[in-house]
C-alpha cells in the first residue's frame, strides 16, 4: 500500500502517558500496554485504529473493563476500537509476541542471546498495538520482568526508577522517562552485558552517568566509543549551546543490527562494528566511522528527539540536520578538506546514481510504500541523508556560521517537544536573519540532481569578468518538468601566479553590488543563482583570472564549467581552496578516463597523457601538503563514478582503463612510490590522530600502487608489510594490496588471516567484502563457496552486506556479461527476503539502475527482476524496490 504526503492528516486521538510492561521469555513474551487516551476534538468519538502486525491479541479493556468482541475488529495490520468512549479514557492491551523467531531484526529481537529492540521507523507497531507515528508523542515508564540469570542487566529509556528481585529466579527494572517521544525512540535491551562507565559535567553542572554495554569479552574494545562520546557532548555545547538533559546515557552494541545505529532517548543502540574498536582489530577508517556515528546518534537527542518529526516524509528535518552536524564534528576534529572529500565521494557514487534512476525521490519524498527503502542508498546499512546534510549546509553558506546558529536558536525556541516539518526548520532560518530564501524550498520537493553550465569571460579593457550561469534539473519518475533552483555558488578567482584575486563589486541583475566587507576586499564570496540564465559581472578585476567556481561544493550539483585542462592542472597547483584543488584533479582523472574508454571501446590502444602523470607526481612528492589530502588527491574516481556520466555503461571498458591508468601511473611514479612508503612506516604505537591517520593513508595509497605493477619486488613489499603490520589499518592494507594479483601467496596470506582472527567477527567481515569485491574473472564461484563458510550467516546483516554487498560493489563480476552475477544476487534476495526484508530490498537495489547497460545485461537483470516480483510472499520493502525499478 502506497502512502501519500498530501494525505497526511492531524491524529484523531492523543496519548498522554504509556505504561509498558513486559515479562521476557525464551517461548514467548507478553506486553501489557496501558495508555491514557484523549480526543483532540473533545466529544468525537471516531474509530481509534492501531497499528499492530504479528501480534497475538490476548485482552483489551476500556477504563478498567474487558472489551466485548463486537466492540472492536481486528485484521492482520490493524486493531479499530469501535466507538471509544467520549473524552479521556485508559486503554490496556495485552498481547504475545516470539521475540527469539524474529529475524527481521525490526521490533523487539533476540540478537546473540540478548533481548533487544529496533522501532525506527515502523517497528513499535511488532510490540503491541498502537498509532504507531510520530506525531503521537507520549511520556513513558517501562517495567521489564525477566529470568534474573539469563537477563541480568534490564535498561529502557530514561531514569531508573525501582528494580527488585521476584520468584523463580526472576527480577525486574522499572524505567521512567521523563520526556515526551514518539514510539519510534522507544527501547528496551535484556541481557549478559558488562558497562565501561565515566561521567561527563555538562558546562551547567549536570553529572551524567555514561555506560557503553557489551558483553564482557568486548569491554576493552570501548575505549576509542567512550572518547567519541565525551567529545560530542562537549561538541554539542561549545558549537550548538546544547546539552544533554538526563543524568544517565546508555549505548549497547549488538552483533545483529540492520542498519549502523540508533538513537532511542538515552538508550542508543548500535551494531557493534560502530562501537568496538582496538588498534589491532579496527581500522582508520573504522574509528572514523565509530568516531562519526556515536556524535550523530548523540546529535539527535536535539534534532530528532526534543524536536521530531510530524511524518515519516519529513526525515531529513532529523536525518540531514544530524548528519549535517555529525560532519562538522569529524571536521572539527580532523581535517576539514580531506572531511569534505569524503562526503562529497559519497554522495557521488551513492546518491547521484540513485537520484537518476527509477528510485529518485525528492529529500521530501511524496509517496512511499515502505518507509525504511528511504533510508538505502548506503549498501553497508548506514542511514543516508546525505543530499539532506547539504540541503542543510547550504543554509550555512547563505548565513554564515553566526546567521545559522541564530537559525538554529529559533529552531529549538519555537519547536522544542514537537513534530514538525521541513518548512517550520526553513522558517526558523528564515525569520532569525530576516532573509529573503527566495526558492530554496524547491530542495525539499524537487528531485534529480541540477546540471550548472559556467560560461566564462573576461573584458581586458573593461577589466571586467562575466560569469554566465544556466541550470537544469533531468525529469525524474513522476516530476517531467523543473523549475530552477536557488544555488548558492561559492568562489574565488585566480591570477596568473595562482593567488586568490580581490573582489570588490558584482554587477548583477541592472545592479552594481559592493561585495567588500567594510570597504575591504573579500577574496570569496557567494553568489545567488535563482534563474534558469542568469549572469555575473565582476568588475575590477585587474588580469584574466582562472575562476574557482563552487569552492568546498557548496551545492549538491553536476557542474559543466568553460574550463581548460589548463584550466585545471592550475586549480590543481595552486587553488586556496583544498577541496576545490581535489576537484580539479578528479575533473582532469574523469575526462582522461572517458576518453580512453572510448579507445578501449574502439580498439585503439591506451595511452597516459604525460602532464596528468606530472601533475600528480607533483601532488605526491610535494611535502607542504595533508598526507592525507594527497592520498585522496591521487586516488582515481570510482568506476561507478565514471560508468554513472556514460551513455551506456561499460563496466568491463571502465575497469580496464581505471587499472591501466592505475598501473601506468605506478610504473612511471615507481621511484617516488617507494620512497612514499619507506618514509611514511611508523614503529610507534597506534595513534587515533590526523598526523598518524594521514601517514598511514598515504603509505598505504603508495603499496596499493605499487602492488598493481604484479612483479617480485612490490610482490616482497607487499609481503613484509603484512608481516611487520602491528595495526589493523597497516595489515589489512597489506593484505589488500596483496590480494589484488591472483596466485598462491594470495590464497596463502588470506589464509594466514583467517587463521588469525576467527574468533573476531567484525575482522572476519573484512575478510568476506576483501574477497567478495575482488575484480578476479569468475569470482561469483569464489562467493558462493563463502556462503557456506561456517563463518557465514544470512541472517546476520553484517555478514551480509560484507559477502553479498561487498560482491554487488565489484562492477566487473557483478555486471559480468554471462549473467552470472545477476542469477547470483536473484536467488540470494529471494532467499535473503524471507530472513529479513530490510536486508534483502537493501541487496536487491543493486538492479535498480538496469537500463543504464547494454542490451544483453539488461535482459538478463529484467529477467531476474521479474523473477523477483513474481516470488511468493515477497515482502513490501523489495517489492516496492524492484517493482520501481522494472516501471518505466
Ligand atoms: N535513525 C537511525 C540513525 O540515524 C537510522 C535507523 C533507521 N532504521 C530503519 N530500520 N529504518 O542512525
Ligand atoms: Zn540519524
Amino acid at each position: 500500500k502506497e502512502i501519500f504526503l498530501k494525505d497526511y492528516k492531524l491524529p484523531d486521538y492523543y496519548f498522554e502517558t504509556v505504561d509498558l510492561s513486559f515479562a521476557l521469555g525464551e517461548e514467548k513474551t507478553l506486553v501489557n500496554s496501558k495508555i491514557t487516551v484523549s480526543p483532540r476534538v473533545e466529544g468525537s468519538s471516531s474509530p481509534l485504529v492501531l497499528d499492530g502486525h504479528d501480534l497475538k491479541l490476548l485482552s483489551i479493556k476500556i477504563n478498567g473493563n474487558g472489551l466485548k468482541d463486537a466492540h472492536y475488529q481486528v485484521d492482520s495490520r490493524h486493531l479499530t476500537i469501535l466507538s471509544p468512549p467520549s473524552g479521556a479514557f485508559t486503554l490496556e492491551i495485552l498481547t504475545e509476541i516470539y521475540p527469539h523467531k524474529n529475524t527481521s531484526l525490526e521490533g523487539l529481537y533476540k540478537s546473540t542471546g540478548n533481548f533487544c529492540t529496533q522501532c525506527e521507523a515502523e517497528g513499535f507497531r511488532n510490540i503491541t498495538f498502537f498509532q504507531d507515528r510520530p506525531d503521537i508523542m507520549a511520556k513513558y515508564t517501562c517495567r521489564i520482568e525477566a529470568d534474573k540469570l539469563l537477563y541480568p542487566v534490564l535498561l529502557s529509556n530514561g531514569n531508573l526508577l525501582e528494580q527488585g528481585e521476584l520468584e523463580g529466579g526472576k527480577h525486574f527494572a522499572l524505567w521512567e522517562d521523563p520526556f515526551k517521544k514518539p514510539c519510534y525512540l522507544f527501547a528496551l535491551v535484556a541481557g549478559q552485558l558488562e558497562s565501561r562507565d565515566d561521567t561527563f559535567v555538562t558546562r551547567s553542572g549536570r553529572n551524567v552517568q555514561l555506560r557503553i554495554w557489551t558483553p564482557a569479552e568486548d569491554l576493552s574494545k570501548t575505549a576509542h566509543a567512550m572518547y567519541s562520546l565525551k567529545a560530542a557532548m562537549k561538541w554539542d555545547e561549545d558549537v550548538f549551546g546544547l546539552e544533554y538533559d538526563l543524568d544517565l546515557f546508555n549505548i549497547v552494541a549488538v552483533p545483529d543490527f540492520n542498519m549502523g545505529a540508533m538513537e532511542n532517548k538515552s538508550l542508543n543502540i548500535f551494531n557493534s562494528k560502530l562501537v568496538l574498536a582496538s588498534p589491532e582489530t579496527a581500522s582508520d577508517a573504522d574509528y572514523d566511522a565509530i568516531l562519526g556515528v556515536i556524535g550523530h546518534e548523540y546529535f539527535h537527542n536535539w534534532t530528532g528527539n526534543r524536536v521530531t518529526c510530524r511524518d515519516w516524509f519529513q526525515l531529513s528535518l532529523k536525518e540531514g540536520l544530524t548528519v549535517f552536524r555529525d560532519q562538522e564534528f569529524s571536521s572539527d576534529l580532523g581535517s576539514r578538506p580531506v572531511k569534505r572529500i569524503d562526503d562529497v565521494s559519497r554522495l557521488r557514487n551513492y546518491q547521484f546514481p540513485q537520484d537518476a534512476g527509477p528510485m529518485a525521490h525528492p529529500v521530501r519524498p511524496h509517496s512511499y510504500i515502505k518507509m525504511d527503502n528511504f533510508y538505502t542508498g548506503v549498501r553497508e546499512g548506514l542511514f543516508s541523508s546525505f543530499l539532506g546534510a547539504e540541503v542543510v549546509r547550504m543554509y550555512k553558506t547563505l548565513l554564515g556560521s553566526e546567521g545559522f546558529r541564530k537559525g538554529m536558536d529559533l529552531y529549538f525556541k519555537r519547536h522544542d517537544g514537537q513534530a514538525v516539518t521541513c518548512e517550520d526548520f526553513f522558517a526558523a532560518m528564515r525569520d532569525a536573519n530576516g532573509v529573503d530564501f527566495a526558492n530554496f524550498l524547491l530542495w525539499y520537493s524537487q528531485a534529480g540532481t541540477p546540471i550548472v553550465k559556467v560560461a566564462s569571460s573576461y573584458n581586458a579593457e573593461a577589466k571586467t569578468f562575466s560569469l554566465k550561469f544556466s541550470q537544469e534539473v533531468p525529469p525524474t519518475p513522476g516530476q517531467p518538468i523543473k523549475e530552477p533552483m536557488f544555488i548558492p555558488v561559492a568562489l574565488g578567482m585566480l591570477n596568473s601566479s595562482g593567488k586568490d584575486l580581490p573582489l570588490t563589486s558584482v554587477f548583477h541583475d541592472g545592479m552594481l553590488q559592493s561585495i567588500a566587507s567594510n570597504g575591504e576586499p573579500v577574496y570569496s564570496t557567494v553568489l545567488r543563482v535563482t534563474k534558469k540564465e542568469e549572469e555575473f559581472i565582476f568588475s575590477d578585476i585587474t588580469e584574466k583570472p582562472v575562476p574557482s567556481l563552487f569552492r568546498g561544493y557548496s551545492a549538491p550539483i553536476r557542474l559543466e564549467a568553460d574550463l581548460s585542462d589548463d584550466d585545471l592542472f592550475f586549480l590543481l597547483a595552486h587553488d586556496s581552496d583544498e577541496f576545490n584543488r581535489w576537484e580539479a584533479g578528479q575533473l582532469l582523472a574523469r575526462n582522461l578516463m572517458l576518453t580512453l574508454v572510448a579507445d578501449f571501446q574502439q580498439n585503439k590502444p591506451l595511452v597516459l597523457n604525460p602532464k596528468f602523470v606530472q601533475g600528480l607526481k607533483s601532488i605526491l612528492i610535494d611535502s607542504s601538503l595533508d598526507k592525507e589530502f594527497i592520498a585522496k588527491a591521487i586516488t582515481l574516481p570510482g568506476e561507478g563514478e565514471i560508468m554513472d556520466m556514460m551513455k551506456v555503461a561499460d563496466p568491463d571498458a571502465v575497469h580496464a582503463v581505471r587499472s591501466f591508468i592505475r598501473k601506468q601511473l605506478a610504473s612511471e611514479l615507481r621511484a617516488e612510490l617507494l620512497n612514499t612508503v619507506k618514509n611514511n612506516r611508523s614503529s610507534e604505537a597506534y595513534e587515533f590522530n590526523h598526523p598518524n591517520m594521514a601517514r598511514r593513508a598515504l603509505k598505504n595509497i603508495a603499496l596499493a600502487y605499487l602492488a598493481s605493477l604484479q612483479d617480485e619486488e612490490s610482490a616482497t613489499l607487499a609481503l613484509n608489510e603484512y608481516k611487520s603490520a602491528t595495526n589493523m589499518t597497516d595489515q589489512f592494507a597489506a593484505l589488500a594490496a596483496i590480494a589484488q594479483n591472483p596466485g598462491k601467496t594470495r590464497e596463502e596470506v588470506l589464509a594466514d588471516f583467517y587463521n588469525k582472527w576467527q574468533d573476531n567477527f567484525l575482522v572476519v567481515n573484512k575478510w568476506f567484502a576483501l574477497q567478495a569485491r575482488a575484480d578476479i574473472p569468475g569470482n561469483v564461484e569464489n562467493v558462493r563457496n563463502l556462503l557456506n563458510h561456517p563463518a557465514f550467516d544470512l541472517r546476520n546483516p553484517n555478514k551480509v552486506y560484507a559477502l553479498i554487498g561487498g560482491f554487488a560493489g565489484s562492477p566487473v563480476n557483478f555486471h559480468a556479461k554471462d549473467g552470472s552475477g545477476y542469477k547470483f544476487l536473484g536467488e540470494i534476495v529471494v532467499q535473503l527476503d524471507k530472513i529479513n526484508p530490510q536486508v534483502a530490498s537493501r541487496m536487491v537495489s543493486a538492479f535498480s539502475r538496469w537500463r543504464r547497460y547494454d542490451e544483453t545485461r539488461q535482459s538478463l537483470a529484467k529477467a531476474q527482476l521479474e523473477m523477483i516480483v513474481s516470488a511468493n510472499g515477497l515482502s513490501e520493502n523489495v517489492f516496492e524496490i524492484a517493482s520501481k525499478s522494472l516501471a518505466v
